[in-house]
């Protein structure tokens, strides 16, 4: 297995980390544009291997894709991170024309390849991937939804002090503080429901936390975060290379699934080798469905900007 990580920034190497500890691969490349940062990162990282005990093969590459041929999965975190702020929509203008050109370059080595976008505004990156490479639709999964359900989870192990791993909950819709759709009504701590363990003004402000959770940690840290980015990253590429359906909240194609069309956003989906196998259908209520329409209406607008920008 060959898994390659395009940016080797803090979530494009932290996505790295985690994928060379938990040996996902024979080979894995980091690639990044500026000169030397790709190769001290991988050669940082090999030097753990003796400490923890990992045998994966880690390669920098200054912006030479011929290294990253014959690659089982390609995650793309290249890009601007937004600072204090700032929005993920902001990013586009400089994103989009970034994440089409590494695609390109992905696909001329691996044609084969299954592709992870993490870039933002990660929702319409992911259609813009779809898009231009002409890609089946499995192929090209959006991280957004796993990420932020493990915020959610983490919210809510916070206000009923369990832990997060005992929790079960998901969020859909697109990847933005006011897109995402916290499904409070689902989330439950070992079977039994959250809404009987908490007041409706908790579920409210754990909901509104998650929305803005990503938005909180850059207003701390001065720029994106990326230990659970990164993590989440690895969790995808994991179900992918062990083939372990796992089922998790991605950005995928749309085709009539939850009311949509010709669009990327986040669904429960399962994950397998052959990328995002079966889109679950949750049944969304009245009220999620509005909720989730609604943040359609968002992400399009997002991805009306590409066509302005002759990207699509
Ligand atoms: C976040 O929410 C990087 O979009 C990512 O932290």
């Amino acid at each position: 297995m060959k898994i390659t990580v395009v940016g080797a920034g803090a979530v494009g190497a932290t996505c790295a980390d985690n994928i060379a500890r938990k040996e996902l691969a024979e080979e894995l490349v980091l690639v990044d544009i500026k000169e030397g940062f790709a190769e001290g990162k991988a050669m940082d990282m090999m030097q753990t291997a003796a400490l923890l005990g990992f045998d994966t093969k880690i390669v920098g590459s200054t912006n030479d894709y011929t290294k990253t041929a014959g690659t089982d999965v390609a995650v793309i975190t290249s890009g601007i991170p937004r600072k204090p702020g700032m929005t993920r929509e902001e990013l586009i203008g400089i994103n989009a024309g970034i994440v089409k050109g590494v695609t390109e370059n992905i696909l001329k080595y691996s044609p084969n390849a299954i592709i992870v976008v993490i870039s933002n505004p990660m929702d319409t990156m992911t259609y813009l991937a779809l898009k231009s490479s002409g890609l089946p639709k499995n192929r090209i999964i959006g991280m957004g939804g796993i990420l932020d359900s493990a915020r959610f989870k983490y919210y809510l192990s916070q206000e009923l002090k369990c832990s997060s791993n005992d929790l079960h909950g998901v969020v859909v819709g697109g990847h933005g503080d006011t897109t995402m759709i916290p499904l409070t009504r689902l989330a439950h701590l070992n079977g039994l429901p959250v809404s009987n363990l908490l007041e409706a003004d908790a579920l409210k402000k754990i909901a509104a936390d998650t929305m803005v959770g990503g938005a909180t940690l850059t207003g701390l840290l001065g720029t994106s975060a990326w230990y659970a980015p990164g993590a989440a990253g690895a969790a995808l590429v994991e179900s992918i290379v062990r083939d372990e359906k796992k089922l998790f909240p991605c950005c995928v194609s749309l085709e009539g699934e939850y009311g949509q069309s010709d669009i990327c956003m986040g669904v429960p989906v399962v994950i397998g080798k052959n990328g995002w196998e079966k889109i679950v259908d949750y049944k969304l209520n009245e009220e999620e469905q509005a909720a989730f329409n609604k943040s359609a209406d968002s992400v399009r607008a997002m991805n009306n900007v590409l066509v302005e920008m002759k990207l699509v």
